[in-house]
């Protein structure tokens, strides 16, 4: 039950003002002993032409309900105090109800296409593409809570200049055998050995810009070279995705709108906005802003020709309701430019278009460059994060049945809580000692605590019936109130993109949980054991709903 809703019906029974201002003037008093909710007179003081404290102490007079242990005017407030034991039963109620449901909302429908991950083929996922593909993921999964239809987008960097570079170092230096052994870093290791050999001899840029011409032009050698690097690439970023269980709807990439540039440089053109510059095509944003690069002076097509197709494509294939790109906040002025060049070209529904950016991951508090080395690579990371989540397991509960299974969850849960933990905007300094920690605030935390709800359950082993759920210890209300938060926290999360407010809601259930089962005798028989434990299962089934969304599993023991 929704006790605030309660409340805008009972105010709105006694003044005249629709529901949705009501619901808006509500607020929380900053006293817990005041109430729950306080509905101020100021608003209608202005109207009536009365004093507020008159008018509030007007409507307490008329206002009665058995929700509410008081409704009382204090001063130009009027306060409504829940009844701890309604609150505490109704929630369990509806939880128990609706199961992982609970939460579930109507707030828009439709198609979201999310551009997510989305790394470049030939070079090592980088951090910056972790965070895009977590963030993505988690934002998935919410929009989805909420009514929407997500669909998740690689736009992989499959396409440009740097596969000539590639094609050209590859023929120099490399080999098949050692791509087929360890393909990324190879062939990272050619494309970074072309710009040390390139810095002494400038003619081999020459050759790198003439083996991408040869692809684009569609020269065969130069086409099976190019669609194998990219083949083995992918598959060794589908065994990332494959341990953070993240999946796709479309793996169309950058190369995928080859053809469909043209009649966007053409569109452009007719509606005369392409001007030329220096030799290149853009179009003119202003006299503040630099102009989008549409053509370079040989006629290539850029990263922004790419994504005005990709754009205009996406709106024609999903009939958008609103499109996401999940990218660094280093892109922004790309973004920018994008919506704009598109709103010029009489589209409206680029308005729909968001970019979600995100802070920098830095290493030692420099910045990570894929380009100089400095990479910190990802599966790496991940195999180091699960083998400690073994140790622990081996120490903890040696015994345990699926023990692999949920050393994968626990490890790879904490870096992917890690990244998720902090609202996405803040930059963070990566340090591995940090992501596979285990208590504190961290995903294995949430992770205990409802394996801990789990395991009372077990031992309980009793069928929970939904006949009287009342509790009225402060510890119970505590986590009652939390639980009846979680639908206001989808909420609030889906309409921000913000993945940290599950995450943080998450640690705050946990937390509360925790003190409950340090001062509450769950397991005592008495005639609210049935209550005590319908509680535990609740919190269960809200923590592991909230690490659903996060997409960190739930393991049931560990
Ligand atoms: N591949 C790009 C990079 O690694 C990210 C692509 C973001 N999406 C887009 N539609 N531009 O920086």
């Amino acid at each position: 039950m929704d006790f605030k809703q309660k409340v805008v019906d009972l105010v709105s029974e006694q003044v005249d003002l629709p529901k949705e201002k009501i619901s808006m003037l509500i607020e929380r008093p900053k006293n817990a002993k005041m109430g729950d909710y306080a509905f101020p007179a100021f608003a209608l003081a202005k109207i009536e032409h009365k004093n507020p404290a008159l008018i509030a102490k007007d409507i307490a007079e008329k206002i009665s309900d058995d929700n509410f242990t008081s409704i009382q005017a204090v001063g130009p407030y009027v306060n409504f105090a829940i009844d701890h034991a309604k609150l505490v039963n109704a929630t369990l109620n509806d939880v128990l109800t609706e199961k992982d449901h609970f939460g579930d909302q109507k707030l828009g429908e439709g198609n979201v296409p999310i551009d997510m991950s989305s790394p470049n083929i030939a070079k090592p996922m980088s951090m910056g593409h972790l965070r895009s593909t977590v963030i993505g993921n988690s934002i998935a999964k919410t929009l989805e809570k909420v009514g929407y239809t997500p669909i998740k987008i690689n736009y992989l960097g499959d396409y440009g200049t740097q596969f000539g570079k590639l094609i050209t170092a590859y023929r120099l230096w490399g080999n098949e055998e050692d791509v087929k052994k360890d393909p990324i870093n190879n062939l990272f290791h050619y494309y970074v050995k072309f710009h040390e050999e390139a810095e002494k001899d400038p003619k081999l840029e020459d050759e790198g810009r003439a083996a991408f011409k040869k692809l684009e032009n569609g020269d065969e050698e130069e086409i099976k070279l190019w669609k194998w690097f990219r083949e083995v690439s992918l598959q060794e970023f589908n065994r990332i995705y494959k341990e953070l269980g993240v999946t796709f709807d479309s793996y169309n990439g950058e190369a995928f709108f080859n053809d469909k540039m043209q009649p966007v440089v053409d569109e452009l053109k007719e509606k005369g906005l392409l001007e030329e510059s220096r030799g290149a095509q853009v179009v003119n944003l202003g006299e503040d802003e630099n102009p989008a690069l549409i053509l370079k002076s040989d006629g290539s097509s850029l990263y922004m020709t790419r994504d005005l197709a990709a754009a205009l494509y996406r709106k024609k294939e999903y009939d958008f309701v609103m499109s996401l790109y999940v990218a660094g906040g280093e892109q922004t002025g790309h973004f920018k430019q994008l919506k704009q060049v598109l709103k010029k070209m009489g589209y409206d529904w680029s308005d729909n278009i968001h970019h979600i950016p995100f802070g920098l991951i830095t290493q030692g508090g420099k910045k990570l460059s894929t380009r100089k080395g400095n990479v910190v690579f990802l599966d790496q990371v991940l195999k180091d994060a699960v083998s400690l989540a073994e140790q622990q397991i081996e120490e903890k509960n040696p015994n345990l049945s699926n023990k692999e299974q949920v050393a994968h969850d626990v490890g790879v849960g904490a870096v992917v809580f890690h990244d998720l933990k902090n609202d996405r905007m803040d930059n963070f300094d990566f340090d591995l000692e940090e992501v596979v920690r285990f208590e504190g605030d961290t995903g294995p935390y949430v992770q205990y605590t409802n394996a801990r709800a789990q395991s009372i359950l077990r031992k309980a082993n009793k069928k929970i019936s939904m006949d009287n759920l009342s509790l009225n210890d402060d510890w119970s209300f505590a986590v009652a109130k939390a639980l009846a938060d979680f639908p206001a926290i989808v909420e609030k999360a889906s309409e921000k993109f913000e993945p940290s407010i599950i995450a943080k809601y998450a640690l705050d259930l946990s937390k509360k949980f925790n003190k409950y089962y340090a001062n509450v005798r769950i397991l005592d028989e008495d005639d609210q054991l049935n209550a005590r434990l319908a509680l535990v299962r609740a919190t269960s089934i809200v923590l592991t709903e909230a690490l659903r969304l996060l997409g960190v599993n739930a393991p049931k023991e560990m």
